[in-house]
């Protein structure tokens, strides 16, 4: 695919919208999309025939690989929109950036930037109506790519389809948050695909996720699989831990995706002189901070969680609440972050685009 494919999208508008049976204030997060969607098929060794299109389902045949063998990727991005009704993205060349990289460890063409980037911002433009003011409201934006090639053979397909869909967003999570520690179950294994945004890795999750979600807890911390004695991430988000004033994240590795917000606070909290580790953290520091006072703070962090404070976990059967904090720094990098990314606050990284 080259440059010149980007700048031949073609658009076919949606003889309707769909925007005024929308109630932007109570919508779950997902649940609703956009009149568009971007499209562009992987065919003969290239991509072809970019186009943007009303949104609606499509036909695909039912020996597709991806419904046999999981070959898809996906990101998670949102679009923000300023008093000046100026649109903005956050670090979009981060997703687009691990969106290939999740392509090549899942056996996928990569899709070019200029064709990503291009198809993206022309679809925005289009429902930029979708996109409502103010903090708190944003576009959420899920591109994703599916294995189309015919036959059950287990092999990497020879057909493709990227898709971007927009969807309004609120909060990912409304409400508390309290996590089950994984002490048998695990997300992701050395040599494994943890750190691709891959459909697997989410499906696989959902069986200890519910029987979590049965005990009370909304979301799994997952540990590593070896010995189950490091925490690591939550599946919809990175996680951070505060003991004393140090902030605390396990590194990315092969079992870790590399979370856009979670980098973006790393640099942030340096910025703001907070003390920030990123090292392996044990279950057992965990325990300790709890029972000594030295744990202050757990909180998730991502696109679509952006900073989730969270109450309590669970950890072998017994429940630890997290104590009320004044000064949170959860909710102070949350604050300064929402600013950046809502055109509110200078933005001195530069991500905003
Ligand atoms: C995101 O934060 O964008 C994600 O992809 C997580 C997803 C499970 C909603």
């Amino acid at each position: 695919m080259s440059t010149t494919q980007a700048n031949k999208i073609e658009i076919i508008k949606a003889p309707n919208t769909k925007i005024n049976e929308v109630d932007f204030e109570n919508i779950n997060f997902g649940s609703v999309f956009t009149d568009h969607l971007f499209e562009c098929d992987f065919k003969n060794g290239e991509w072809q025939n970019p186009t943007i299109k009303p949104y609606a389902p499509f036909l695909m045949d039912p020996s597709s690989r991806i419904f046999h063998y999981g070959q898809t990727i996906f990101e998670g991005m949102k679009a923000y929109k300023d008093d000046n009704n100026d649109i903005w993205l956050f670090r979009p060349d981060e997703n687009i950036k691990r969106f290939n990289t999740s392509a090549v460890r899942m056996a996928m063409p990569e899709v070019p930037e200029d064709l990503f980037s291009e198809g993206l911002n022309q679809l925005l433009k289009l429902d930029e109506a979708w996109i409502k003011k103010g903090l708190g409201n944003s576009l959420y934006i899920r591109p994703f790519m599916i294995a189309t090639g015919f036959g059950v053979v287990a092999n990497p397909s020879d057909e493709y389809k990227f898709m971007i869909i927009l969807s309004p967003a609120k909060a990912y999570y409304s409400g508390e948050v309290k996590v089950l520690i994984a002490e048998h179950y695990s997300r992701a294994a050395n040599g494994g695909i943890g750190a691709a945004k891959t459909g697997g890795n989410y499906a696989g999750q959902f069986y200890p996720t519910t029987l979590a979600n049965k005990e009370g807890f909304q979301q799994v911390i997952w540990t590593d699989d070896a010995t189950h004695t490091k925490l690591e991430e939550a599946g919809t988000m990175n996680v951070f831990f505060r003991i004393n004033d140090t902030l605390i994240t396990a590194p990315t590795s092969e079992r870790i995706l590399d979370g856009v917000t979670r980098k973006s606070l790393i640099d942030m909290a340096k910025r703001e002189g907070i003390n920030i580790e990123v090292r392996s953290i044990l279950v057992d520091e965990l325990i300790e901070g709890i029972k000594n006072g030295s744990l202050k703070e757990i909180f998730g962090a991502g696109t679509a969680a952006v900073v989730s404070p969270i109450k309590g976990f669970s950890y072998k059967n017994e429940y630890f609440e997290l104590p009320q904090i004044e000064n949170s720094i959860a909710l102070q990098l949350k604050e300064k972050l929402t600013n950046i990314q809502h055109k509110l606050a200078e933005d001195p990284f530069g991500w905003t685009v």
